[in-house]
């Protein structure tokens, strides 16, 4: 990984903001990814985060942190936050921005556990493949403290898939429809292409099952997505 993603976000912390991220996948076009909107506050997170963070308690992991704009928010409130993220430049800016506990680190290697961890902007994306949606939460649940909960967002892509009769051109042979190549650059230079899974609510339900965790629909969102807590 070349880690464009970090690059942007150092970019636009310390003053050289220029461009965007540029995202696209094997199903759509190229779209841009603005860099402000990686550090929202609180009043411009959509309402899905907001609900997700009033629900947020005790001891908090932020998953995928990326600039650290939850991670700051909560321990605002008081909470005592840990951010992690693959991504190195991610936890400069996090750090810079005053995330006092933020660690490059993949979630497969935490060890620590929590009475809330959080996968926001479509957390379901680290888990990359359906097949792989078990062996995360199997994992994320050994994190979880007594009564801790896991606080996850992501939409049900099929709507991509709809033509302009209303049918769909799902190709029921090939894999799971929200399992997308995800393609990135900035500045003109590509990151290397990686898995990002878009995983509907029933699916997410049937593999909370599989592993013992109870899945709850907190809320859904005017495009198909919602947020999920499992216990
Ligand atoms: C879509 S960004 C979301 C950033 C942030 N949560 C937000 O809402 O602004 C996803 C983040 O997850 C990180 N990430 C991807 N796979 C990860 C993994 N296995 N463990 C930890 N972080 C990961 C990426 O580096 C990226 O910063």
């Amino acid at each position: 990984m070349k880690d464009l993603f970090g690059t942007a976000l150092l970019d636009y912390h310390y003053g050289n903001y220029t461009e965007d991220i540029i995202t696209s996948t094997n199903i759509s076009d190229d779209d841009e990814l603005p860099l402000p909107y990686l550090f929202r506050d609180f009043k411009s997170m959509p309402k899905l985060e907001k609900r997700a963070l009033k629900l947020a308690k005790g001891c908090v992991l932020d998953v995928g942190c990326g600039a650290g704009s939850h991670s700051l928010y909560l321990q605002k409130q008081g909470l005592k936050v840990k951010a992690i993220d693959i991504s190195k430049g991610a936890i400069e800016v996090a750090k810079n921005r005053g995330v006092l506990h933020a660690e490059i680190k993949n979630i497969l290697d935490e060890t620590e556990t929590f009475d809330t961890i959080l996968l926001l902007m479509n957390g379901t994306g680290i888990f990359q493949e359906l097949s792989q949606v078990s062996k995360y939460l199997k994992h994320l649940k050994t994190l979880l403290n007594e009564g801790g909960q896991i606080l996850i967002d992501s939409s049900d892509i099929k709507y991509m898939y709809e033509d302009e009769d209303g049918g769909f051109w799902i190709d029921t042979n090939a894999n799971y429809y929200g399992e997308l190549d995800y393609f990135l650059s900035y500045k003109g230079e590509e990151e290397t292409a990686m898995k990002w899974l878009y995983l509907d609510f029933n699916n997410l339900e049937f593999a909370c099952e599989s592993v013992g965790l109870n899945c709850e629909l907190i809320a859904e969102g005017k495009h198909f997505d919602y947020l999920a807590r499992l216990s």
